[in-house]
């Protein structure tokens, strides 16, 4: 169910996502069901963008209300924000924009979208130590959110300077991706960060001596395809699952009330 463009006309607000590539993205699939659902006169379309600088002139232009940020540019959009969460700050990285009082605001809902399937979990105080694995741009908005509430991280990566970077600005410890094993049932949750897993990479996996005890979360950022040898072997060891889609669709839901004002509409299964 996309938007039917006999719908729209002078008053529609328009919204989107940049990036290249940008036409894979399940963003469209979230938002534009969420503005039938509510009768909210709006539409969200991908923009292929090369030059942010040359969007932000088009964005005034059209009089864009606001737009998701993907690779390449949730870092470079930053110069053109009249305003900053503290969490972009931190992150150094903004996956939302939207427009308050004629200037441009960035926030980053991976953050919460990341935190919220962990919620009860971390409010119990039931996740003291984490396992990260990965040390990329997701795992940035991981990391942080993890530490600021209190939970110790370590981060294991393919490579160590990433790795010592992402640990030493969050006071976590860091470690290879050979040594998992080392980390063996001293962790209540464990987090895929890379892209390892994805698409034809499917049968592939960062961390194969780590063995599940059965106790742990495991949480995976990859969504295609919606169960990965980590989730798999994680699910046969008795282990809680949380899988790609849902992150996915938690940030997309804060969007979605960034740009509108408005909850997600609780009954929309989005086909993402
Ligand atoms: P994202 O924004 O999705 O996190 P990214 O910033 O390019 O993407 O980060 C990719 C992460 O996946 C990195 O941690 C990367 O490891 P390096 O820091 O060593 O580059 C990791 N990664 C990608 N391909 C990998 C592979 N084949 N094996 C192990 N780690 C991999």
């Amino acid at each position: 169910t996309l938007y039917r463009a006999d719908k729209l006309d002078e008053k529609t607000h328009i919204f989107g996502i940049i990036g290249n590539p940008v036409y894979h993205t399940a963003s469209p699939k979230i938002h534009n069901p969420g503005f039938e659902a509510i009768r909210y006169n709006a539409v969200y379309v991908p923009f292929l963008v090369d030059s942010v600088r040359a969007f932000f002139k088009l964005a005034e232009m059209l009089q864009i209300h606001g737009f998701s940020v993907t690779v390449p540019h949730k870092r470079s959009v930053q110069p053109y924000l009249g305003r900053i969460t503290r969490e972009v700050k931190q992150i150094g990285s903004c996956n939302t924009v939207v427009r308050i009082q004629n200037m441009w605001k960035g926030t980053n809902t991976d953050y919460y979208g990341f935190l919220a399937p962990i919620s009860e979990q971390l409010g119990k105080g039931e996740i003291k130590n984490a396992l990260v694995v990965g040390a990329g741009g997701a795992a940035r908005a991981v990391v942080w959110a993890l530490h600021n509430h209190g939970v110790k991280v370590t981060i294991l990566n393919r490579s160590m300077e990433h790795a010592r970077t992402l640990a030493s600005e969050t006071m976590s410890t860091f470690d290879t991706l050979e040594n998992a094993h080392l980390y063996n049932g001293n962790c209540e949750l464990v987090v895929q960060t890379t892209s390892v897993g994805m698409g034809n990479l499917g049968n592939e996996e960062c961390i194969p001596s780590f063995n599940f005890t059965g106790k742990e979360i495991a949480y995976e950022l990859v969504y295609n395809p919606k169960e990965t040898l980590f989730l798999k072997r994680a699910m046969e060891a008795g282990c809680t699952i949380i899988g790609g889609s849902q992150m996915l669709m938690e940030q997309g839901k804060l969007q979605f009330e960034a740009f509108t004002g408005y909850h997600y509409p609780h009954w929309i299964q989005a086909d993402i």
